[in-house]
């Protein structure tokens, strides 16, 4: 692997960006009467057609429920979610039982909080964070630090948006209970470097999470090389369905863990008396779950391993770079967030309109970008801004998207100054 540090080789001859743009069917729909340049990929991704076919196959011809019935569709139906799981941690370098479908990153992040760490915190305890959190890897830690009297610890962001290392040293400390940080920032693009945080955080016999919801799109993942317990992350930015992720979990850390949620399939037997718990990763399952998310997911994953992670990577670091340029080129605007190596991700604001002002100007030019706090007011509050405008780059973007990004911004200052 190069688990997660960016490799810089040059986009090779053979991304074929027409080609694989021509995969996403939305990318043709006009907006505003005229082209989309798709910019919110952080929030969500668009789907190819073969994810879109395999959703559509899924109710066409398989649709039932799983693990349930012995008829044809049923089987049929369980055949496709389980392969999906077979491909998924294949995908990953894991083994299918560490793999625990979930709603998205979110869900899983709250289960580790509720189902792992809960039961094991007591008062006093730490957990420790960084700044760049997005408030789904903040808030759930919050709600069950305040449960058991501990408290949540956040480790500062440099001026450039990157992590301060020595800070984030200072505060692993003997009442640390458990570690938890992004992969890649959903507001800075800042690539944590996870592979030696990991193992640092072990070193001290501590549990680590990752919330890699911004990084399993966008670089290479070796989740058995990382190493790390705990690895959450969410279809539909990966592009796949909405409402479905994962949480990687090591096969320990789940035998060891009570379950989370109750219900249908979680169990092995139930009875008033009492009741006992299916096997990994199934205890974590409970209730019918989103099949064709994990059909879709796993068509999300041999479509972007078609193309390859590197080249994915390559190409979205060549683009990052003419971003970064194209928008130097325009006057009052500030970039926030500048880390070396940093991923996709490009945050700024003008000294000439509020950010939602700025993003409702690019709409009307058919470009979409997302604005506001990007769910992470912890670090609108460290670089003292109400909210930034983000473009955020994918595998299907290219340079006619950035220069009418270019563009439009250069005319929404003319139109507010
Ligand atoms: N977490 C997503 C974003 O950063 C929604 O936009």
């Amino acid at each position: 692997m190069n688990a997660t540090q960016p490799s810089r080789s040059p986009a090779p001859a053979s991304y074929e960006l027409a080609r694989i743009r021509a995969d996403f069917p939305i990318l043709a729909e006009p907006v505003r009467g005229g082209r989309l340049a798709y910019l919110d990929n952080a929030a969500t991704t668009q789907k190819p057609e073969s994810v879109l076919r395999a959703l559509d196959d899924y109710y066409r011809h398989r649709n039932s429920n799983v693990h349930r019935a012995v008829h044809d569709l049923a089987e049929r139906a369980t055949i496709a979610y389980e392969g999906a799981r077979d491909r998924i941690a294949a995908f990953f370098g894991v083994a299918r039982e560490e793999i625990v479908f979930t709603r998205g990153a979110t869900e899983g992040i709250n289960l580790v909080a509720y189902a792992f760490l809960l039961p094991r915190l007591k008062p006093g305890d730490e957990i420790l964070l960084t700044e760049l959190e997005h408030h789904s890897n903040i808030v759930p830690w919050q709600l069950v630090a305040a449960r058991a009297g501990a408290r949540v610890v956040a480790a500062r962001i440099e001026d450039d948006g990157r992590l301060d290392l020595e800070d984030w040293r200072a505060k692993l400390t003997p009442r640390t209970r458990l570690v938890a940080f992004a992969h890649v920032s959903n507001t800075l693009g800042t690539v944590n470097p996870v592979v030696a945080m990991v193992r640092e955080v072990q070193a001290r016999g501590l549990p680590v999470l990752i919330d890699g919801a911004q990084a399993v799109a966008h670089l290479p993942l070796d989740l058995r090389a990382l190493g790390a317990d705990f690895y959450a992350f969410s279809a539909h930015k990966l592009y796949g369905p909405t409402g479905f992720g994962v949480l990687y979990a090591k096969r320990e850390r789940l035998e060891a863990m009570e379950p989370w949620h109750g219900g249908g399939d979680m169990i092995r037997s139930v009875s008033f008396e009492g009741s006992t718990w299916n096997e990994v990763p199934y205890k974590f399952e409970a209730g019918t779950p989103h099949i064709a998310g994990a059909i879709g997911l796993a068509a999300a994953l041999d479509y972007v391993a078609g193309i390859g992670l590197e080249n994915i990577e390559a190409h979205e670091h060549r683009l990052l770079e003419e971003a970064t340029a194209r928008l130097a080129s325009v006057p009052g605007l500030r970039l926030i967030g500048t880390a070396p190596g940093k991923a996709g991700i490009l945050s700024f604001v003008m000294d000439c309109a509020h950010p939602q002002d700025i993003g409702a100007a690019l709409d009307q030019q058919g470009v979409a970008v997302r604005t506001g706090h990007h769910c992470t007011m912890p670090l609108m509050q460290r670089f003292g801004v109400p909210a930034t405008v983000r473009a955020s780059l994918a595998l299907y973007n290219g340079s006619d998207d950035l220069e009418q990004l270019e563009r439009a911004l250069h005319k929404t200052r003319r139109l507010f100054a």
